[in-house]
């Protein structure tokens, strides 16, 4: 069955050091948890360190981005070979933020999925709707797009190792998060329409994360939904311990 994952996106967010910190505290808090996948995604400068500070333990570490070539004259990105050479395991793709100010399409996420399996690492392939789309009926229309767009061209046996994190984007960073029930319809129509793509069996293994503001005293009930399988955290994933309270409540 699939695995309920917690992972964290710090986003633009610490240096080195702070980074260092956070982890080396974070290790010692979820030492013995082995029900949760624990990772956190952070900047590529932290990217090094990060996987040193976690080494053996049970915190996997993950990028926020990649571009899908694996070298060559793209002045300024950073290829899944890299990536994979440092001991990263995750790579976030497809963030509302990415979608939004650097005008990523499905398209190029998809091919930065595909570049992401090549190397042996987890896309966490993030698709949502914004509040106009919700408020105009067009959720499912919307996820529905952004899913056969990310999952394109690829077969049951790499559509499985693929993590989904629906997040609607009215609920990231602003303090409102989808209420338990309407998160698991849209979590329920998103496997949906994976079992319409892949059968019904590949649809079941995909562990598909709720993201946006999800919270220390929030996580709980939204993780007891049926197809709620783990969470993309922004800004409780800052801190150690407000992270280690959404792990708890997952485990
Ligand atoms: P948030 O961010 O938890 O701060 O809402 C979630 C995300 O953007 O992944």
């Amino acid at each position: 069955m699939r695995k309920t994952i917690i992972a964290g996106n710090w986003k633009m967010n610490k240096t080195n050091k702070e980074a260092v910190e956070m982890l080396t505290e974070l290790k010692e808090l979820v030492k013995g948890v082995d029900s949760v996948g624990i990772v956190i995604g952070a900047p590529f400068t932290a990217l090094s360190d990060a996987v040193k500070a976690v080494e053996g333990s049970n915190v996997k570490i993950a990028a926020e981005n990649v571009y899908p070539k694996d070298s060559g004259a793209y002045t300024g990105e950073v290829s899944p070979v890299m990536l994979k050479d440092l001991g990263v395991e995750y790579v976030i793709l497809g963030h509302s933020e990415r979608r939004e100010y650097f005008k990523e399409s499905d398209e190029f996420i998809n091919e930065k999925v595909k570049a992401v399996l090549a190397h042996g690492m987890t896309p966490i392939l993030c698709i949502g709707e914004k509040l106009e789309d919700r408020e105009a009926g067009r959720t499912d229309e919307v996820n529905k797009t952004q899913i056969r767009g990310g999952f394109a061209g690829l077969t049951g046996e790499e559509a499985k190792k693929i993590v989904v994190a629906y997040e609607p984007v009215w609920a990231i960073g602003t303090g409102k998060t989808a209420t338990p029930e309407i998160a698991q319809e849209t979590h329920k129509a998103i496997r949906q329409e994976l079992t319409e793509m892949f059968g019904e069996e590949v649809a079941n293994e995909i562990t598909i994360q709720y993201g946006g503001s999800m919270k220390p005293n929030n996580a709980k009930e939204l993780l007891a939904q049926a197809d709620i399988d783990g969470g993309l955290i922004g800004g409780a994933s800052l801190k150690a311990t407000d992270f280690y309270d959404i792990i708890k409540a997952a485990l």
